[in-house]
């Protein structure tokens, strides 16, 4: 029988080529800016990265003025490549761990300020997800925001299998592919593809996963896409996107 490669082992085989310093891949010009920007005035904040990968987003936020990262990752070797570029940069206050984000349970003692989950949702299942929104919603001090993104829902069903964002739905719908993994791609500038995957939900699973979690105030819900801005900066890798919805950005706070 022919097993699924796990995630952590996608994960682990091309840790060099989420590796980066700067804007390289589709998602870091059309979703990681605006989860800095949701979150607002981060200076002094203590910050939870699930599924923080080689730590991209948690150094832009240490960059941003948060005091503190703790990063957890499935994979380690997006993990060795955290550790590795903190040390380079003396990033001094960036903790980074493995750990399997649906039971990991080793955090530190004091609450967080804010959370965020990167494309971490779409490799869990909605039964996975709801656990570790239940975790965040516990570790998060109250007023704390929790920002997530995963890939839009409907666009798997909107677009061809063609560069440079796709997943294969095969002959699954957006009603019943429910906790299905479809298998994707996503492009870097340079041409390169990365693979990635998303475990299919449809936009009410979020909603009902943040209730069960116990958020008990309404996220915003920002559906993310290419801008003008991206088109002016590089049209021959941006304009086959133009018009669909890639990605959801999601923000809930903590009320009580
Ligand atoms: C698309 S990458 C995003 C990484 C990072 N958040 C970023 O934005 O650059 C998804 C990450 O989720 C991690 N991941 C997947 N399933 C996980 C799990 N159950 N627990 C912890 N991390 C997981 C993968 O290892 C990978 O690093």
């Amino acid at each position: 029988m022919n097993l699924p490669i796990s995630t952590e082992s996608i994960y682990n085989k091309q840790a060099n080529s989420w590796s980066r310093s700067e804007k390289i891949l589709l998602s870091d010009f059309t979703a990681r800016p605006k989860v800095i920007e949701a979150l607002g005035d981060i200076s002094g904040a203590r910050i939870l990265d699930m599924g923080c990968g080689e730590g991209y987003v948690s150094r832009m936020l240490l960059a941003q003025g948060a005091s503190s990262i703790f990063g957890v990752d499935a994979s380690s070797e997006m993990i060795a490549q955290a550790k590795e570029t903190a040390l380079a940069g003396n990033l001094k206050t960036a903790e980074y761990t493995v750990g399997n984000a649906v039971i990991y349970s080793n955090f530190p003692t004091e609450k967080f300020d804010h959370a965020i989950a990167v494309f971490l949702f779409n490799y869990l299942t909605i039964e996975e997800m709801t656990a570790v929104m239940s975790r965040v919603k516990n570790l998060l001090k109250k007023d704390g925001a929790f920002v997530f993104t995963v890939p839009h829902p409907c666009l798997p069903f909107m677009r061809e299998e063609t560069p440079p964002f796709y997943f294969q739905h095969g002959d699954m719908t957006y009603l019943d592919g429910i906790d299905q993994t479809f298998e994707g791609k996503i492009w870097r500038r340079d041409g390169k593809p990365v693979s990635v995957r998303c475990v299919h939900k449809n936009f009410s699973h979020y909603f009902e996963a943040l209730a069960l979690a116990g958020f008990n105030s309404l996220p915003t819900v920002k559906e993310l896409s290419v801008t003008q801005e991206h088109l002016d900066l590089d049209p021959d890798f941006f304009t086959p996107l133009a018009g669909y919805p890639l990605h959801v950005l999601f923000k809930v706070q903590v009320n009580d």
